[in-house]
């Protein structure tokens, strides 16, 4: 299996399975890796609409097909599948490297562009760029970022 041949999609970040990542049956927690997912699909989000302050608005169902254990290698690949108004929603992929099986799919993320305000704001894109043309060229400040 080659980096990108689900749907075009690109697994760029992988992730060693550690002991702190394991469940109680020794096999990797499912908390941990959705922690991973949504970091990896909040950092898509981010290149994709050019906006620090993008949230997890929705995440469809997922089903655990299949697992890792310590020392595994496992890699995660997002897709956008739809530009909204506000919202991008994507699709991701996480596959265990070591044993080419497919852990999980999850068919919908979606993320909400947010204005200063923190309000959904129109983020004014309609395709997915594979460049990095759209990242913010602040720092984030997230400290000095007022809350709703
Ligand atoms: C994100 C948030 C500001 C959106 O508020 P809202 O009142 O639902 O906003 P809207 O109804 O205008 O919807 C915004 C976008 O989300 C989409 N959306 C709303 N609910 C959705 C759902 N259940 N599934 C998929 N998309 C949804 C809308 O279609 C819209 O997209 P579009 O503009 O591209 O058409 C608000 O729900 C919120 O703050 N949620 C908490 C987010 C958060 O903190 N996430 C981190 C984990 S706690």
């Amino acid at each position: 299996m080659s980096a990108t041949d689900t749907d075009g999609m690109n697994f760029h970040t992988r992730k060693w399975v550690r002991p702190e990542d394991l469940n109680a049956n020794g096999t990797l927690f499912g908390g941990s890796l959705l922690k991973w997912i949504d970091e990896e699909a909040a950092i898509y989000a981010i290149i994709q609409l050019g906006n620090y302050r993008v949230v997890t608005k929705f995440i469809s169902e997922i089903n655990f097909e299949a697992s890792a254990v310590q020392g595994d290698l496992v890699e995660m690949g997002l897709i956008a599948t739809h530009f909204g108004r506000t919202s991008l929603t994507m699709r991701a992929v996480v596959r265990n490297m070591i044993t080419r099986r497919t852990i999980l799919t999850i068919e919908k993320i979606v993320f909400v562009n947010l204005g200063d305000d923190g309000n959904p704001t129109p983020h004014g894109y309609d395709s997915i760029t594979y460049k990095r043309d759209r990242m913010p060229t602040q720092h984030s400040a997230t400290g000095a970022i007022r809350l709703p």
